[in-house]
């Protein structure tokens, strides 16, 4: 979970100003990412695979130490904004998720060479994004409000075609409760099933030509014509992300003040895939902002 991430959630969910950003090397903040590492490092490791063995291991051990960090510092959060809230009655611009909860228990409930067309069609792409922010906010550089974010729609395609190539989890599971029919053979319950959304996403069956970068992909009509379950970026049935919402308000919240403010261009990095759990990039994201 990358620092800016961090900080976001904790301010709207438990109301806390955490400043990862500049806290990078808080005990809260380095507690998150250790007990990520941890995780990727056991999914590297069969022998680390079953429960016991694992929390009989150092990994393990260290693991619970970070989660432990984690759920104390939550539970401070939480205890403290709850007492917060006994004494604070007045009206707030922006109530933070914790606090609604809170309320309620109250109430008791590579980017590689591009070829010339491929340039121009990425040259369209932002130009469409940019008319459609233009359309939104004319010459203002005010924050973004709810409603302006619901009508980024173009914004919203081009992300989703952007999880669809690189979904930020490239590989997740389910254990089967019960016998699954998969056609000639029969999974049994208990048995741990992975789901590929990285190799799912590159389907050309569901998505033809499935390396380019085409937003058009997410046009409704289109999203109509597949089946929910070849997009994965947030999962899909019961139990899909409860973030769904929130992930993508964040995220055109916070580019919609970049882009209207910045040009963003490649830095000199090129992009080196790697999965620890999430999906990140090696060598980081270096990009190069110039003012419009
Ligand atoms: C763009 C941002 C996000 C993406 C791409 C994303 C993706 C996913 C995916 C693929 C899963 C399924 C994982 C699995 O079943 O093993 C998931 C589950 C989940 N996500 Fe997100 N997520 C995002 C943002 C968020 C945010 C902001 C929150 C909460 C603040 C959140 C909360 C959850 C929770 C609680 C689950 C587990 C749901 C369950 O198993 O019942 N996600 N997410």
């Amino acid at each position: 979970m990358n620092l800016h991430s961090i900080e976001n959630v904790c301010e709207t969910f438990m109301g806390a100003k955490i400043n990862a950003q500049q806290n990078s090397g808080s005990e809260f903040v380095r507690a998150i990412s250790a007990s990520s590492h941890c995780m990727y490092a056991r999914s590297q490791n069969p022998l680390l695979h079953p429960d016991l063995l694992f929390h009989m291991s150092s990994l393990g051990r260290q693991q619970a130490r970070y989660l432990a960090t984690v759920h104390a510092t939550s539970k401070e959060a939480v205890e403290e904004r709850a007492q917060q809230l006994l004494h604070d009655k007045g009206w707030r611009a922006r109530i933070p998720i914790l606090d609604m909860l809170i309320e309620l228990s109250r109430n008791d409930k590579d980017y590689g060479r591009l070829d010339v067309r491929e340039e121009i069609a990425a040259m369209l792409i932002v130009e469409k994004v940019l008319m459609e922010q233009k359309e939104i906010f004319g010459d203002s550089d005010r924050p973004a409000t709810y409603r302006d974010i619901q009508e980024m729609k173009y914004l919203e395609m081009v992300i989703r075609e952007t999880i669809r190539l690189y979904p930020s989890l490239p590989v997740f599971g389910r254990k089967l409760q019960r016998d699954f029919d998969v056609g000639d053979f029969v999974i049994p319950a208990g048995a741990n099933v992975m789901f590929l959304a990285y190799q799912i996403h590159r389907n050309p069956k569901y998505f033809p030509d499935p390396e380019k970068f085409n937003p058009d992909r997410f046009l409704p009509d289109n999203v109509m014509r597949r089946s929910p379950y070849c997009y994965l970026a947030f999962s899909a049935g019961p139990r899909n992300c409860v973030g769904i919402k929130y992930g993508m308000q964040a995220i055109k919240g916070t580019l919609s003040a970049m882009i209207r403010k910045f040009k963003i261009l490649p830095g000199s990095t090129p992009l080196s895939l790697q999965y620890k759990i999430m999906l990140g990039s090696r060598t980081g994201f270096k990009i190069r902002l110039e003012s419009r």
